[in-house]
């Protein structure tokens, strides 16, 4: 697992693969799993990606508003930025999609171990009902006191004025968001988990965004590792195998084919 902190870098389904491993007696037991999901499986719920040809970055640059010096230059300006996401999340049409409920599904059905890790901020997962879930570029619904570090959740708008209900100064209230050059979150028990797991998926990620976009190549060779998304990702070479199309139709698909495997 690398120390850098986040950063850019610029077939045909095998759904019938081994889900099964034998373990040193000799039994049948499910693999443990991690799923990696990306703004991809968002989409669909109404929320835009990050890359794609209508996506953030084709309108606003992450120097401007996702990095540590952006908000240190304009904090106004990015605070702008997110209280418009965050806004937009309570937003009645906003809604888990049928690959946020697959995922919870396949959490609470799966008798192996299961880990969610998320570089959404947004909270579709959560509301989907997963629970065994790590959002590793931080969440839209927290905020961060940069005085006194106090994190906590936050619904409101955010300004430069916005006192620290925890030491009470003002100035210093960020938006709870793993910004480029921070270290992502959770990384120890992130690296911990994929050096177990015996089934590694990725749904919805365009593979740009290091060190999430590096976790094919830690687990490869080890691991089965399958990407669901609209089209090959970056890393599409790393991955044993491939399903292409909407995050609402290829992981319910998916889900549904692991856990009949698992019954057989
Ligand atoms: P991207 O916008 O880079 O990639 C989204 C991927 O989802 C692309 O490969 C699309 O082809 C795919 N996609 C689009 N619609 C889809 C659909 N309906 N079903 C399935 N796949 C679909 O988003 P991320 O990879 O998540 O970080 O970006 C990683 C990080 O870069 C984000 O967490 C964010 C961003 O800058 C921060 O801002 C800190």
């Amino acid at each position: 697992m690398t120390g850098q902190g986040l950063s850019s870098a610029g077939g045909d389904p095998r759904l019938d693969g081994p889900v099964r491993v034998r373990d040193k007696t000799g039994m049948a037991e499910p693999p443990d799993i991690v799923v990696l999901t990306g703004a991809g499986i968002s989409r669909e719920s109404g929320l835009a990606t990050f890359r794609d040809a209508d996506g953030v970055w084709a309108k606003l640059r992450i120097e401007d508003v996702a990095a540590p010096e952006a908000f240190a230059r304009d904090p106004a300006r990015v605070h702008e930025f997110y209280n418009a996401r965050r806004a937009q999340l309570a937003d009645a049409a906003i809604a888990p999609n049928a690959a946020h409920l697959a995922l919870a599904e396949l959490e609470r059905r799966w008798p192996g171990g299961f880990l969610l890790v998320t570089q959404n901020v947004d909270d579709l997962h959560e509301r989907g009902g997963s629970r065994r879930l790590l959002h590793m570029h931080g969440e839209l619904r927290r905020v961060r006191c940069l005085r006194c570090d106090a994190a906590q959740a936050w619904d409101a708008p955010l300004s430069v004025q916005t006192a620290c209900p925890a030491c009470g100064l003002s100035g210093g209230m960020r938006p709870d968001i793993v910004w480029f050059g921070e270290m992502p979150y959770h990384m120890d028990r992130i690296a911990a988990t994929l050096r177990r797991c015996g089934l590694f998926i990725a749904i919805g990620t365009s593979g740009h965004v290091y060190p999430a976009a590096g976790f094919v190549a830690e687990v490869a060779g080890r691991a089965r590792t399958v990407e669901l998304n609209l089209e090959p990702s970056e890393v599409a070479s790393h991955f044993d195998e491939a399903v292409h199309g909407k995050a609402s139709e290829v992981v319910p698909a998916f889900v549904a084919q692991l856990l009949a495997q698992c019954r057989r």
